[in-house]
């Protein structure tokens, strides 16, 4: 770990560079947690309560605004997002088959990251795409007529 390459230390250079350039300033909440987000792909516990001190603001309001946007996460995101359709079409095909294979698969339910931070699973309604249902995304490649069998291969693809 970190032999290749020091990005975490990179990121954590950038974040408390964020933090000391807003120190004091609750005005700015929204724009460090934003470059927070960028930096690490999530909103770290941690790094909340390090926010809310740096800032100024109470731990409610910056735990307020961090669950109100959903650009905001508080969970670490996997390289990959996978998104399986749930929508009515891709149901009544298969899709909950699917997504009992994906969840064995990988380990996880939907909502989910994976341990190793490979793959995010999460279900979304309908995407549009229902004349190819079932239908699974990956990083928003689409994968039509998903089948349980077809799981562990479209995934292999993925590192
Ligand atoms: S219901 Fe799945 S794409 Fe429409």
């Amino acid at each position: 770990m970190g032999a290749q390459c020091n990005c975490q230390n990179e990121s954590n250079k950038k974040v408390e560079d964020l933090l000391a350039k807003h120190r004091g300033n609750p005005n700015s909440l929204i724009v460090v947690l934003a470059g927070i987000q960028q930096e690490l792909g999530y909103l770290p516990k941690d790094l909340l309560i390090r926010v809310a001190e740096e800032l100024n603001v109470p731990l409610t309001d910056v735990y307020g605004v961090a669950t109100f946007y959903a650009a905001f996460t508080l969970r670490p995101r996997g390289r990959h997002s996978i998104n399986l359709c749930l929508g009515t079409a891709c149901y009544v095909k298969g899709a909950p088959e699917v997504q009992e294979a994906i969840e064995k698969e990988l380990k996880i339910k939907a909502g989910e990251t994976t341990e190793d931070r490979r793959f995010t699973f999460d279900v979304v309604r309908c995407l549009g795409a229902c004349s190819i249902a079932p239908v699974m995304t990956v990083d928003g490649e689409v994968h039509p007529r998903m089948t349980p069998e077809r799981v562990p291969e479209v995934l292999a693809k993925y590192e």
